[in-house]
C-alpha cells in the first residue's frame, strides 16, 4: 500500500458559501479521488457535545467529547446525499442548520479540539488520492499537499447561495439574518490565533461571485491537469 505521504491531496479552502463544498464534490467526483468534508466534522463535535449537555465553552469538556465521538459518513444507497452519523445516529438534518455551523466555529477556536481531530483528518488520505475541504487544509492539515485552492465570494453573494441551500432543503431561514450569521462565524473563523480561516501560502485564490460552478470547476482542472 503507498505511504499516506505519497498519496497526493488537493485542499480547498474558504468560508462558507464560497462554493468549496460544492466544488471539492465535484473535482474529487471527476477525480475518482475521496472527499474530505471537515465542516462536518467539526459540525458533528459541537453537535455531540450539544446532545450532551456540555456548555461549548467548555474547553475540557468539549475536548473529551471530540476525543471519543464516533463519526462516520456513510454514502447514501441511492446515490444522494452521504449520510453522516454521529454516535451512530443520523444527524445530517441536523448537522446542514446555520445553528450547527454556529456551533462548530465556537467549539473550532479550542486548540485542544482541533488537535484531536488531526489524526482522523489525516486518516483519509488513501489512495488514489484525497479533495480535502474545509479552513485550514492547506496551512494545517496537509501542507504538504500538491494543489492548494482558496475560494472567496463577496459576503452578499455567499449569503444567497447558503440561503438558497438551505431553502432548498426546506429549512427556514431569513437571508438579511443568515447574511450577519455568517458573517460573524467569518470573521471569528478569520481571527482565531489556531488555524485561522486565510491562503495558504502558494494557494491558487479564486473569486467565484458571478461565476457559474463549472466555470470554477475548469478553473481548478486547468491548474491540476495544464
Ligand atoms: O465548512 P462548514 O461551514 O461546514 O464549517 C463549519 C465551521 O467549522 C466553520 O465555520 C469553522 O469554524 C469550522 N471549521 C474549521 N476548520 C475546518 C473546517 C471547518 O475550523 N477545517
Amino acid at each position: 500500500m503507498a505511504h499516506p505521504a505519497a498519496v497526493p491531496v488537493l485542499t480547498i479552502d474558504g468560508p462558507s458559501g464560497s462554493g468549496k463544498g460544492t466544488i471539492s464534490r465535484l473535482v474529487a467526483e471527476r477525480l475518482g479521488w475521496r472527499l474530505l468534508d471537515s465542516g462536518a466534522l467539526y459540525r458533528a463535535v459541537g453537535y455531540a457535545a450539544g446532545e450532551e449537555g456540555i456548555d461549548l465553552s467548555d474547553a475540557e469538556a468539549v475536548t473529551r467529547c471530540a476525543q471519543t465521538v464516533k463519526i462516520r459518513f456513510q454514502a447514501s444507497p441511492d446515490g444522494g446525499e452521504t449520510r453522516v452519523l454521529v454516535n451512530g445516529h443520523d444527524a445530517t438534518d441536523e448537522l446542514r442548520t446555520e445553528t450547527a455551523g454556529a456551533a462548530a466555529s465556537a467549539i473550532a477556536v479550542i486548540p485542544s479540539v482541533r488537535q484531536a481531530l488531526v489524526d482522523l483528518q489525516h486518516g483519509f488520505r488513501k489512495a488514489p488520492g484525497l479533495v480535502a475541504d474545509g479552513r485550514d487544509m492547506g496551512t494545517v492539515i496537509f501542507p504538504d499537499a500538491a494543489h492548494k485552492f482558496f475560494l472567496t465570494a463577496s459576503a452578499a453573494e455567499r449569503a444567497k447561495r447558503r440561503y438558497k441551500q438551505l431553502k432548498d432543503k426546506g429549512l427556514s431561514v431569513t437571508l438579511t439574518i443568515l447574511q450577519r450569521e455568517i458573517e460573524a462565524r467569518d470573521e471569528r473563523d478569520a481571527s482565531r490565533p489556531v488555524a485561522p480561516l486565510k491562503p495558504a501560502e502558494g494557494a491558487v485564490v479564486i473569486d467565484t461571485t458571478g461565476m457559474p460552478i463549472e466555470t470554477v470547476v475548469e478553473k481548478v482542472f486547468a491548474v491540476v491537469r495544464p
